[in-house]
């Protein structure tokens, strides 16, 4: 019996370390402690040996079926591992497009870094950032800021209507969300308003039917027209420096009264004349004044108590005598060889 054992560890030892794969080692497994596996015959068969012979040589087989199932066990773990390994250098995932360095650096559009200058500015100095809807109704458009029905400064901004839309339309600028401020807070309050305006106009060097603006409004008891002067000429000395003059034009908007633009001395040629003020010297740089009273009634202020000053910036503008680009379509294009430029 001894002997037989002897055999079989063996033969089972040698074949179990020379096992190729996880399917012949599971092959030996069944062939030596599977149901009719040898060993497992051998135990069945000592019920026919003499009781003495019985226990020792039970003893022995079951040692050996202990060793021998160890054995395996071990024998498998190895071969897994060697598989899994064996697998991972064999799928290697090409990573290097992924991961190249340097990283191909984007950045933001020269539109998008205009619009953050100028409002960061402004929030420097004390303004605190908004936004409003895109699509408008025509109260908050028009009506609230003063321009009537039928009223011909309507004519000056040609609109967009969505059909269908119960008179909603697209913003033709960024004023009406003067009125959603008003509406939501009380004064004292300054707001600076990034935002996209459209307008049905035909698209050409210096026209584009989607533009944008930054709009401007502080209100307090005791603002004055020196207060709108003051945040103006520091503003415009931080966006172009402090050598280049300004000046105030009498102008007119339905929803300021005084109502003013403001020209910059042309930051290319510093006044003398050239290509892009066309020779004037002058660069108009936006629109402004004192919130009409009208605008306060409108949101429920009343201009007896509060007054105000409003701006609106065009920031295509601002971005074309910044980088001295001398056609607007080119923000929209998205050519990249232009873009990467900034
Ligand atoms: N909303 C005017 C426009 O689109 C720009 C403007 C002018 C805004 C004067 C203002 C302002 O707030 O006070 O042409």
């Amino acid at each position: 019996m001894n002997e037989r054992l002897k055999q079989l560890r063996e033969e089972y030892a040698a074949r179990v370390a020379q096992a190729a794969d996880i399917e012949a080692l599971e092959k030996y497994k069944v062939a030596l402690l599977g149901r009719k596996g040898a060993l497992t015959e051998i135990l069945r068969g000592l019920s026919s040996l003499p009781i003495e012979e019985r226990r020792t040589a039970g003893e022995a087989a079951n040692k050996l079926r202990a060793e021998m199932e160890a054995l395996i066990d071990a024998k498998t773990q190895e071969l897994r591992v060697k598989a899994l390994s064996h697998e991972l250098t064999k799928s290697k995932v090409e990573i290097s497009p992924l991961f190249a360095f340097p990283f191909p650096q984007g950045h933001y559009h020269p539109l998008r870094q205009t619009i953050d200058t100028i409002c960061n500015i402004f929030r420097t100095l004390g303004f605190n950032l908004e936004v409003g809807p895109e699509i408008e109704t025509d109260w908050y458009n028009f009506e609230a800021l003063n321009i009537p029905k039928d009223h011909p400064a309507r004519d000056t901004q040609d609109t967009f209507y969505i059909e269908g839309g119960n008179g909603r339309l697209l913003r033709t600028h960024t004023s009406p969300v003067q009125c959603h401020v008003m509406e939501k807070q009380q004064p004292p309050l300054r707001v600076i308003v990034p935002g996209r305006v459209f307008r049905n106009e035909a698209t050409d060097a210096s026209h584009s039917a989607i533009f944008h603006q930054v709009e401007g409004l502080a209100v307090d008891r005791h603002v004055t027209f020196a207060d709108l002067k003051g945040i103006i000429t520091l503003f415009v000395s931080r966006m172009f420096g402090s050598k280049l003059k300004l000046r105030f034009r009498p102008s007119h908007f339905q929803f300021t009264e005084p109502s003013a633009e403001v020209d910059v001395q042309c930051v290319m040629c510093g006044g003398r004349g050239c290509r892009v003020c066309k020779g004037s010297g002058w660069l108009e740089m936006l629109g402004c004044g004192m919130v009409h009273p009208n605008v306060f009634r409108a949101v429920n202020y009343d201009p007896e108590i509060y007054t105000g000053f409003a701006f609106g910036i065009g920031v295509e503008r601002f971005a074309m005598i910044q980088y001295d680009v001398d056609d607007m379509r080119l923000f929209y294009e998205n050519n990249l060889k232009f873009l990467r430029q900034f």
